[in-house]
Order: C-alpha cells, then structure tokens, then sequence
C-alpha cells in the first residue's frame, strides 16, 4: 500500500474481480435493514463472512439464519461497549480472527431540532442526530484502527493484509439540503475523517472511503417522503447498485481517499460513480495550502507523529 497520492477518479464502468474478498471477514453496522443489509448481502454472495451490528434484534436474527457466514451482534452504535463487544465477537467469528473491512453504516434521520422553530421557551434542541451519525461512527473507526493495527503492525510491508473502513456519507455530504443542518453535518463530517486518515492509513495496511447514496428507498424516511420524492420526480438509486459499490472498493487495493455516489442510472452507466471531489486538482493555489498545512506534522513523521 503505497501513501496517499490523488491519481483522479476511479473507472466505475469496469466490473471488480472479487475473487480476492472470499475468505475475508467484514463488519457492518446498521446492516440489518435497507442499504445496511445490501452490503451485507454483497459481500456474503462474495465469500465474505460479515459481522451485522445493529439494533434490530428481530431482523439481525433473521437475517444472520437466512444467510450462511453471517454473525448478527446487538449493538447501538452510539453505545461504545456495545461496538467494543461487536469487534470481539466479529474476531471470534471470523475464520481467520482477522477484521478486514469494516462499514460504518448505521445512521439515522430525523426532524432537526436546530432548524424547526420551538415553543417560546427555546429547550435544548435534541442532537441525537450527531450522537448516532457522528459518534457511532468515530467509535467504529476507532475500532477499526485498532484491530488493523493490531494485525499488521505499523511499519508498511508488503506482507501486510488489505483492510479498508468505509463511512457512509450521503447526498447531505456534499450537496445543498436545506432544512437539515444536522443531518447534513454529520454526512459532511464522513468526509472530514476520512481526510484526516487517509494519508496515514497506508502505515497499517489500510484505506478509507466514503460511499454516498443518493435517494434510496428504505426506512429512513416515511413511506411518504419517498413517495413525494418521486412523485415531484426524483430518479432513485438502488440497494443492489450500493451492495455493487462497495465491492468495486474493497476489491481494489490501490482505491483510497475516495466518495463514491451511489446515483440513479440515468447519471452512471452502473449506479455509482467517484466523485473526484476530494483533492484539488488543478487548483495551485489550495494544493500549496494543503502542503503547508502538513508541513509541522509530516505524514512521513510516523502514523503517530
Ligand atoms: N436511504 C437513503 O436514501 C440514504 C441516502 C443517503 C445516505 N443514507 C445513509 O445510509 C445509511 C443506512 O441508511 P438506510 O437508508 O439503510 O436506513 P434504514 O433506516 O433503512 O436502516 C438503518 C439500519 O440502521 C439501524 N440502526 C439505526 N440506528 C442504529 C444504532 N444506533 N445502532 C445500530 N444500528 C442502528 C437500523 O435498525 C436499521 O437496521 C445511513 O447512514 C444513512 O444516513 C441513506
């Protein structure tokens, strides 16, 4: 895994050879319902054993008989010692005691308690957006490092194994949404961590990407919602082009430091496309200030400086 270096975007257009995932062992939180659970079953038709965090009892369970080399785990995600027992767990189950992928999934939305107006007395807005969207996953990418860490050193070799954490941004993550301040900062916030691990992540074997889907319908909106949605005439993504998406990651090695849209097919010949959002490109200007940004705490200074 060589440092972090911009090449431009990825093709999407080309299929992934997945032969390489068989064996590996994934975790994947809020996997039990919606985009959660197409990853879930994306990776299990690739050989992939995966770990379901969610809290969700009754359809984990369901889910963890229905599909062979799956393991479903009760977590909220906002909880920290519930993903600590869930990265335990997904060692024990894993057939290699090995963690390698690891998508921070699970998230939710709500009406946005910044943005509505309230009763006269102006009570504390309720922020539970952040906790779930935000905190989750800083803890699951916390986790993550460490189990990487722990499996490859920190010294780049070539025997290290592929790992990769992926976090879920959404349209919210980089587009104009208004009324959503929250949802729309906890998405943007995927983006600001990968950034801040990307160019380090090569010291344990390891990459970052951001998947975000466009409209999907599932059960994070009402039925209604979806329903207007397309009534005003919004084209949806699917779960199946989502599942696709991620495996187009993990299944290339040298994919690191991306967002990936996860589109209707009218904009993306396969559903999903890089956005080539998150580098400069011919802007000096911006490309010298990102240099001199790293200048007091070089990525060659160490993974811990
Ligand atoms: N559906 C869309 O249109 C859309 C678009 C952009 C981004 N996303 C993002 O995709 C991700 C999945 O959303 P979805 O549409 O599949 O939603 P969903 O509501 O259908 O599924 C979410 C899953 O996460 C679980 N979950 C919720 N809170 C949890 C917690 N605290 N701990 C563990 N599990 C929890 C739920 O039980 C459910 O199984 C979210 O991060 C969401 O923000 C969705």
């Amino acid at each position: 895994m060589p440092p972090y270096v911009h090449t431009g975007p990825v093709d999407c257009s080309q299929d992934a050879d997945c032969s390489t995932l068989a064996g590996k062992t994934a975790i994947v939180t809020g996997g039990a319902n919606g985009l959660g659970e197409a990853y879930v079953r994306a990776l299990v038709a690739a050989g992939v054993y995966v770990c379901i965090g969610d809290i969700d009892t009754q359809k984990g369970q369901k889910l963890e008989a229905e599909l062979p080399g799956t393991k479903f785990i009760p977590c909220s995600t906002g909880t920290w010692t519930d993903q600590v027992r869930l990265f335990e767990a997904a060692v024990t189950f894993s057939p290699t005691n090995r963690i390698h992928y690891v998508v921070a999934n699970a998230g939710i939305h709500r009406v946005d308690e910044v943005f509505q107006p309230g009763p006269d007395s102006l009570p504390e807005p309720d922020l539970s957006i952040i906790d779930i969207n935000i905190k989750g996953p800083l803890y699951t990418a916390k986790l993550a490092m460490h189990y990487f860490i722990r499996q490859n050193g920190t010294t780049p070799t070539p025997e290290q194994e592929d790992t990769c954490l992926i976090l879920i941004g959404s349209g919210a993550a980089f587009l104009d949404v208004p009324r959503t301040p929250q949802y729309c900062a906890s998405k943007w916030a995927m983006r600001g961590i990968m950034h801040s691990l990307r160019r380090t992540a090569y010291y344990y074997g390891s990459r970052v990407n951001v998947i975000s889907p466009w409209y999907v319908q599932t059960g994070i909106l009402p039925e209604e919602a979806f329903a207007h949605a397309k009534r005003v005439g919004v084209e949806f993504a699917t779960t199946e082009d989502a599942g696709r998406c991620l495996l187009r990651i993990l299944a290339d090695g040298r994919v690191n430091g991306h967002s990936f849209f996860v589109t209707a097919r009218k904009w993306a010949e396969k559903g999903f496309l890089d956005l080539d959002l998150e580098d400069f490109g011919d802007d000096a200007l911006l490309g010298e200030v990102q240099a001199m940004q790293m200048v007091s705490a070089p990525v060659e200074a160490g993974l811990f400086g």
